[in-house]
């Protein structure tokens, strides 16, 4: 038993106190595709980053409960400076945002004087700041056809999915060298075994995944493209290559489909991001209960923000 969970009493029954407490806080929740299912089902909205800043953003009652990782509640809170916004686990970070430290990106943003910034939302609140245009994996390639061709770019902090958008709209970019430790833990050699096995199977990944993976998908896309193809395909299996939290709703939308999840290289069956599972449905209500972990902002910071995010509220 955590400290945490210690402190609730076993008669708790944490599903009608959330619903209660929703109401206490006039409190929307808000889950990542990568939630434990149990939150995800008790969540107003589950989605993909962008839908859920997009929810954020239309929020209309005095509390955000974001049940995701840090960047995605800090985005809500530079939405909306006077909600309340939980992130039930203040520690649940991103390996991603964590590889590209504020100050070390401010250098190389120096060094490349007249280029337009494009930040992946898996950022701090530090980097965004610097950036001109914010994007999801929804939104990047939409984002970037939309920069003059005299511009040169700098993308970050995701070079994978940098790559990915370089092969795909033939414009070249300067990439910040980041990744997500999930998505590039996903093995070819695994993933090629898995297909001789399931040679019916089609192959669904995220681009944050290393190129040869991406290599062998059908469908490249973000968490709601993902789920979307798989629910719209004529197909009937599939070997999903993100986050396995996401066949949780690709069982709920196609439940006579069979979804595979794709194995990472240490031989490990798991595929959880290890920073969204330190949310359980218990540290929801604590924070329900308790109105902590709050995210907090400096203001001056958070108006440098709002400037790329709206922009890219804009351009989507
Ligand atoms: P999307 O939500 O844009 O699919 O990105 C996945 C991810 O890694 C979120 O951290
Ligand atoms: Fe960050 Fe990767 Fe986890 Fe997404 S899956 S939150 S990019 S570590």
């Amino acid at each position: 038993m955590t400290e945490a969970t210690a402190t609730i009493s076993p008669s708790v029954d944490l599903f009608a106190e959330i619903a209660r407490l929703k109401q206490e806080l006039d409190a929307v929740i808000l889950a990542h595709y990568y939630q434990e299912p149990d939150i995800q089902d008790i969540a107003d909205h589950v989605g993909d980053s962008l839908a859920l800043a997009q929810a954020a953003r239309k929020a209309s009652g005095r509390t955000i409960v974001f049940c995701g990782v840090h960047f995605m509640a800090e985005t809500a809170k530079i939405l909306n400076p006077d909600k309340l916004v939980l992130l039930p686990d203040l520690a649940a970070g991103c390996s991603l945002a964590d590889q590209c430290p504020a100050p070390e990106f401010e250098r190389f943003v120096r060094a490349h004087p007249g280029h337009t910034v494009i930040t992946y939302i898996n950022s701090s609140a530090g980097v965004k700041a610097l950036s001109d245009v914010i994007c999801t994996s929804s939104n990047a390639e939409r984002i970037i056809r939309q920069i003059p061709d005299d511009r040169p770019i700098i993308f970050a902090p995701d070079q994978q999915l940098g790559r990915y958008l370089i092969a795909k709209t033939g414009r070249g970019m300067v990439l910040w060298p980041g990744a997500c430790s999930v998505h590039v833990a996903f093995s070819e050699r695994r993933l090629l075994r898995l297909k001789a096995e399931h040679p019916e199977a089609l192959v669904l990944a995220h681009p944050e995944c290393e190129e040869p993976v991406l290599r062998l998908a059908d469908h490249i896309g973000s968490t709601s493209s993902i789920l979307k193809y798989a629910v719209e395909s004529p197909a009937k299996t599939f070997i999903v290559v993100t986050e396995v939290g996401i066949i949780h709703q690709m069982k709920k939308a196609a439940p006579g489909k069979t979804f595979i999840p794709a194995p990472p290289d240490s031989g490990c069956s798991c595929n959880e991001c290890p920073f969204m599972r330190l949310n359980t449905l218990e540290k929801v209500y604590l924070c329900m209960r308790d109105r902590r972990p709050e995210i907090t902002m400096d203001e001056e910071l958070r108006q440098r923000c709002l400037v790329p995010l709206r922009r890219m509220l804009e351009m989507s």
